[in-house]
């Protein structure tokens, strides 16, 4: 399973990408907003968005980095990719532009506008990743209209179903992937027991087709999700950073390095050193 960043804060994809693991990072608006003004309110130094957006691209030359669009209809998202793409592909050549699924909200009926972008933007050959997944039967929509990437978001998911419920969580608490039970019910969203559920159903959707749309799992909130993303068949998962932090941490690595250095002998270090 390929492995992205879900950050907009350059240390952070410097420092992730330094460790030879990095696939891809994910930005979306409110990733940019977050970046852009940490560094505007420390004062440290005058940015730009357009630059800072081009210093990330050229921070992982060659792994996807996904933008994602803002317009609220067919045509807007269509000429937002277009200019996503022209203006910040040429500078590393690795932009993913990102579609949600469908742009509708409050009083707006237009369903299938971004559907029909992301048919397109991709005929033209941007790479799209469509967001804001939330069923299998989205999934597919997508994949048909052509996205390369769509993106389940899978705690939002299990924070849905748990707020429908009244039970109260924190946003980075294990939700388990075969669902939970309130009294006997088995509680659902339309059929989905949680955000692993649903990653596991969109991949057996499109393994069933031989769809070739990858499957990127989003919203991911701590590691086990993220190891379950990888056991329900996710081709990718993005997470931030101290998911990622959080990787390579277990108590007993840390004892069992704590017995071994212990158990070092003179011997056995000249050993290794050559002293
Ligand atoms: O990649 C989508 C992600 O940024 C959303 O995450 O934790 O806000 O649901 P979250």
């Amino acid at each position: 399973m390929r492995l992205f960043l879900d950050s907009g804060i350059l240390e952070e994809i410097e420092e992730i990408q330094s460790y030879g693991i990095l696939d891809g990072v994910t930005l979306n608006p409110s990733l940019v907003k977050k970046a852009v003004e940490n560094i505007r309110k420390s004062g440290k130094a005058k940015i730009n968005m357009a630059d800072y957006i081009k210093k990330i691209l050229n921070t992982v030359p060659g792994l996807p980095v996904s933008l994602e669009v803002i317009g609220l209809d067919e045509q807007q998202m269509i000429d937002e990719a277009r200019r996503l793409y022209d203006l910040f592909n040429p500078v590393a050549n690795n932009v993913y532009v990102k579609i949600p699924v469908n742009c509708a909200f409050g009083d707006k009926e237009n369903d299938f506008d971004a559907v029909g972008a992301i048919k397109a933007a991709a005929s033209e050959g941007i790479p799209i990743n469509c967001t804001l997944i939330f069923t299998p039967e989205q999934a597919l929509l997508a994949a048909k209209a052509g996205a390369s990437f769509v993106s389940p978001f899978v705690g939002r998911i299990d924070d849905h179903i748990r707020k429908r419920a009244g039970i109260t969580f924190k946003k980075e608490d294990y939700f388990p992937s075969e669902g939970i039970t309130q009294g006997s019910t088995l509680l659902d969203d339309n059929g989905i027991l949680s955000g692993i559920d649903l990653v596991r159903k969109i991949v057996k959707i499109f393994n069933r087709y031989g769809i070739g749309t990858k499957v990127l799992a989003a919203s991911i909130r701590n590691t086990r999700q993220l190891r379950e993303s990888a056991l329900a068949g996710a081709d990718i998962a993005t997470a931030p950073y101290n998911v990622i932090k959080g990787l390579v941490c277990h108590l007993k690595t840390r004892e069992g390095m704590e017995k071994f250095t212990g158990d070092v002998v003179q011997e056995y270090a000249s050993l290794l050193r050559g002293d």
